[in-house]
């Protein structure tokens, strides 16, 4: 390390500074590098400038200048023992007494402790985070870097997976600390280099990384798997001691080889992490003999294209299990489109279904497509279909018939490709009876048909459903809930569960994000104590008996929306919209 002795001429007294940056500041500043007291000195005087070669002195403004060898001068290059006096001051320059080399032998020895540390603790922990942190520090101090960056290519761009300090710490905006144009370089021609005094260097010179960093020597070298470049390992230093040399390109070149495997595997396995993550976010959870039924047909229908009717009450999961036979289908990269039958205003669904064309009706500005057009190649889910117009089914009997659709307001026939999935939560052979559904429709949809039971039903699932819930909502909201007490469990078991799974899920939601416990209570769920009834004031207990009034009628109508409408006396719209408010309520 090169270094400078500043002398007091009068007291004798001296100090050391090791130059270890490639700007070494001089002057009576305390923030100078060389902070010299002295009142006639500027407060900054000086800078000590290195090239990567050589060390130059020269004064911070034209006014200024010092003693060379005892010759007034304003910049020179620094030479061995030779003495600089500013004022009082007298600074002598000694260049670097190498670091203790290290012998080959011993190197050798330590790329060999580190790939069998590194390799051991990747085969401990396969968390990709936790290798390329082990992995990182490994190489920073088998190289005596100050900075390591592992770089993995994904298609067109890289990713900085894991940038690291001499000290261990991560570094911010790393994006900013590498140079663009070396790792290009690499890249195109797959072999390390190692660019000392970046800054100088011709090709080099010009990158902004490059400036901006004020590189003294990067270290870079290419991750080659099977002939294919799967990243870098890229080295930086900004200590002029501490250069790299063709012997750290050798021992990193070694190390890389030797690690490409083992990142391969690392990467592999975070990506089958990351997929099964995905998998398990939106998984349907079951393990009842009756769903494991109904999962094993699904898987089977799946791949036909086939049109599936799915019945069931509010909330049993209709739409989640037509999405997995959209997803378990041959249309799975293409759209899934779902429309709510119930929802959409009768004299808007034609267009909504078939799109229309500009002027069909008044408001129709422009052109526009149908959820037919846009479920294209892959499947269009139809939910509430019961609730379909009439008028309506004929049209959707062609398009399933004959792949034909018409937007409103045109009379040209487009073809369509796409699979129907069907939902209901009435009683459709009640409806066709009652001439309210079309026998020919109804026989079309009902080619294959599910029946999914009420989540009372399936007293397996309920606590596994609660459970998954349970650690989705903790994940989701950080949330430190360890799990259900034994009162709560009791009661989810216990409970009619009326809403079903979305019910179940919402009441799970709102308590992971409002228990003040680690273990979730019954009254976090807000779930009724059997057999005790609290005095109510009167307009909410009307409220509640209303409420479950209308739930029990549904129940017993098989979740049949429009006959328990009928026996209420009240319109199906006022059911379903009910039901929202109860599922609002709940959130
Ligand atoms: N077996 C299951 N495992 C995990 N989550 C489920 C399961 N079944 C349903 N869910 C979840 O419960 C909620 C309700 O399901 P879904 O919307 O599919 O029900 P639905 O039958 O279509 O209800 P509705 O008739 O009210 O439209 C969704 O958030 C869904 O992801
Ligand atoms: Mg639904």
């Amino acid at each position: 390390m090169p270094f400078i002795v500043l002398q007091n001429r009068t007291s004798g007294q001296q100090r050391t500074y090791e130059l270890k940056k490639r700007i070494t500041s001089i002057g009576s500043a305390s923030d100078c590098d060389i902070s010299i007291e002295d009142k006639r000195i500027p407060r900054h005087f000086a800078n000590i400038f290195f090239d990567g070669h050589s060390y130059t002195i020269q004064v911070a403004s034209s006014n200024l200048e010092f003693l060379y060898d005892g010759k007034p001068a304003r910049r020179k290059k620094l030479q061995e023992d030779t003495n600089v006096e500013i004022e009082n001051f007298t600074l002598r320059f000694f260049m670097e007494r190498r670091r203790q080399e290290t012998t080959s032998q011993d190197t050798r020895k330590d790329i060999y402790q580190i790939l069998f540390e590194t390799s051991t603790r990747l085969m401990s922990d396969f968390s990709l985070d936790t290798f390329l942190s082990n992995l990182i520090d490994a190489i920073i101090s088998l190289t005596r870097a100050d900075k390591g960056f592992i770089i993995i290519f994904k298609e067109n761009t890289f990713d900085i997976m894991v940038a690291r300090n001499l000290e261990g710490k991560n570094i911010d905006n790393p994006r900013d600390l590498i140079s663009d144009s070396i790792i290009e370089k690499v890249i195109n021609s797959k072999k390390p280099i190692i660019v000392n005094d970046a800054l100088n260097d011709t090709q080099f010179k010009m990158s902004v990384s490059v400036i901006n960093l004020k590189l003294c020597s990067v270290l870079c070298v290419p991750l080659i798997y099977q002939g294919n470049i799967l990243g870098l390992i890229y080295i930086g230093n900004d200590n002029v001691a501490n250069l790299f040399d063709q012997n750290s390109l050798e021992i990193l070149t070694i190390f890389a080889s030797q690690i490409t495997l083992l990142l391969k595997s690392a990467l592999h396995i975070s990506r089958l992490e990351q997929e099964v993550d995905i998998r398990n976010y939106n998984s349907i959870i079951y393990t009842s003999p009756i769903m494991t039924e109904i999962m094993e047909k699904i898987r089977k229908v799946a791949p036909t294209d086939v049109t599936v009717l799915l019945e069931g009450e509010t909330g049993t999961g209709k739409e989640i299990l037509a999405r997995e036979i959209h997803n378990y289908s041959p249309r799975k990269g293409n759209p899934f489109v779902a429309v709510n039958c119930a929802a959409i205003p009768k004299d808007l669904l034609e267009s909504e279904l078939f799109g229309h064309i500009k002027g069909a009706f008044t408001g129709a500005i422009s052109n526009r497509e149908g959820k037919f057009q846009l479920a294209s190649g892959g499947t269009l889910f139809l939910d509430e279909i019961g609730d379909m117009p009439l008028n309506l089914q004929v049209k959707i009997l062609r398009a399933i018939q004959e792949k034909i659709v018409m937007k409103v307001g045109s009379n040209k026939s487009e073809e369509v490709d796409v699979r129907i999935i069907c939902a209901t939560n009435q009683n459709l052979d009640e409806l066709v009876k009652t001439k309210k559904f079309r026998s020919d429709l109804y026989y079309r949809i009902n080619v294959v048909r599910f029946y999914l039971p009420p989540l009372r039903d399936r007293s397996e699932d309920i606590l596994l459903i609660a459970k998954y819930f349970l650690n989705k909502f903790k994940k989701e909201y950080n949330s430190n809930i360890e799990g259900f007490s034994i009162n709560a469990i009791k009661a989810i078991n216990n409970y009619r569960w009326p809403g079903n799974i979305r019910e179940m899920e919402n009441r799970i939601k709102k308590a992971v994000i409002l228990s003040k416990h680690p273990l979730i209570e019954k009254e976090d769920l807000e779930l009724p104590d059997e057999g005790e009834t609290p005095i109510l004031p009167l307009a909410q207990a009307r409220e509640e008996f209303q409420k479950r009034y209308i739930l029990e009628a549904l129940r017993k109508n098989g979740g049949n929306r429009t006959k328990t409408a009928k026996d209420l006396g009240v319109d199906p719209r006022t059911i379903f919209r009910y039901l929202e408010n109860i599922e609002d309520e709940n959130v």
